[in-house]
């Protein structure tokens, strides 16, 4: 497998930590803050972790674990893993190719890559590249037409649903770029103008009844629900899935942490939709953790990104294949050999063992993102 910048990838990244750490070698400090930081004091950026530390796995043992599957279906698609790609906006400030260098790797390694609206290249080029395996995501821009306008567009593309994201009403105050004073360069990548934000800020329930009725055949997805509440109201607006986020930490600060809302989420949903996750998952135990709480799949975004920096759309390959290599060896240790064997009695409560931050499931990696003793 080769990587346009040189080298094996296999050889060169044997863990997700090197990719990390190849990403914070090849950006500048002020995009590697644009994509690893969070909202002003980031409590909810570092309790998206702490969340997860804050469960163990109670495993089974004797059990016969030479085949296992981690395969699962999400809206009619078959994952090879119960991952897919969440939308990232501003891509074309960590590899050139931006988008196109992610939507790649979807079909290669049989996942989704959800398209964010603001990044670029356009939702045409995302799409072809990701040949079939994509969402287009929506921030809203423009009256109820100009809305009508983009769907009808994804949809020509062969996007697979509709992923509005509804946790972004303002853009939150991210206060490493504002002591950087940095603008994601000058509006050349996109993701930090401003013009139409106010269209997000009316967007309510009534619209996605009114994007329900224009497209009935399209799912919809939901993005950015933390609470029982909205996740009832989603389903009886006939939402296909229901995605629960924080935005990474970086939208509201001082939010729980994503799995931490995971439960109430599934008692309101009550099976009538689907339901994903993300916040803060790096690992295999990660994922499996959402898993056997009731999530079909779960999004990854930071690492994402870390990897496209680290090696264009081979440093995004390689991170699914190490996250595969870690969901197997895991479910093998959990004793189970498909996720529907999954479920609450393989987790319990727990005391954190790392002070929670973006990169504290990393244990080599420093707070700078360079190697540490
Ligand atoms: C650099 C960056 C850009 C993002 N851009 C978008 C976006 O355009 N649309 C969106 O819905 N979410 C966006 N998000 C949020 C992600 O989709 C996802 O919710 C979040 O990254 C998940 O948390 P994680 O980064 O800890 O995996 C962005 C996140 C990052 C890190």
């Amino acid at each position: 497998m080769g990587d346009s910048r040189g080298g094996d990838v296999k050889q060169r990244f044997a863990t997700t930590q090197e990719l990390v750490v190849a990403a914070r070698q090849r950006l500048d400090d002020n995009v590697w803050d644009f994509l690893t930081g969070g909202t002003e004091s980031e409590a909810t950026l570092a309790r998206n972790r702490q969340a997860l530390d804050e469960l163990a796995l109670r495993p089974r043992v004797l059990r016969d674990v030479r085949k296992v599957d981690p395969s699962v279906e999400l809206l009619g698609c078959r994952l090879r893993l119960p991952l897919f790609i969440a939308p990232l906006g501003g891509l074309t400030m960590f590899d050139p190719e931006g988008t196109v260098a992610v939507a790649r790797a979807a079909p290669t390694r049989d996942t989704l890559v959800f398209q964010s609206s603001t990044s670029l290249p356009e939702i045409e080029q995302g799409a072809a590249a990701a040949n079939g395996r994509l969402i287009y995501q929506l921030y809203v821009r423009g009256e109820r037409d100009w809305v009508t306008a983009q769907t009808e567009r994804a949809v020509a593309c062969g996007s697979r649903a509709l992923c509005i994201t509804v946790d972004s009403a303002a853009y939150s105050r991210r206060e490493r770029d504002m002591i950087s004073r940095f603008t994601g360069g000058g509006g050349s990548h996109r993701v930090m103008t401003s013009a139409g934000r106010e269209h997000q800020a009316a967007f309510n329930w009534g619209d996605i009844a009114f994007l329900r009725k224009r497209f009935p055949a399209l799912p919809v997805i939901i993005k950015g629900i933390t609470t029982a509440e909205d996740a009832g109201l989603a389903v009886e607006h006939g939402v296909a899935a229901v995605y629960v986020s924080n935005h990474g930490g970086r939208q509201l600060d001082h939010g729980q942490g994503a799995i931490e809302i995971l439960p109430e989420v599934v008692d309101a949903v009550r099976g009538r939709a689907e339901i994903v996750v993300d916040g803060g998952f790096v690992r295999g135990t990660d994922v499996l953790k959402a898993v056997a709480l009731g999530a079909t799949a779960v999004g990854i975004g930071k690492l994402t990104g870390w990897s496209l920096a680290a090696a264009g759309t081979a440093g995004v390959e390689r991170m699914l294949d190490i996250l595969e290599e870690e969901i197997v060896k895991d479910m093998m240790l959990l004793g189970i050999t498909r996720l529907a064997e999954l479920e609450k009695s393989f987790v319990c409560a727990a005391r954190a063992t790392a002070l929670p931050s973006a990169l504290s499931a990393f244990p080599r990696i420093g707070a700078d993102g360079k190697w540490r003793r």
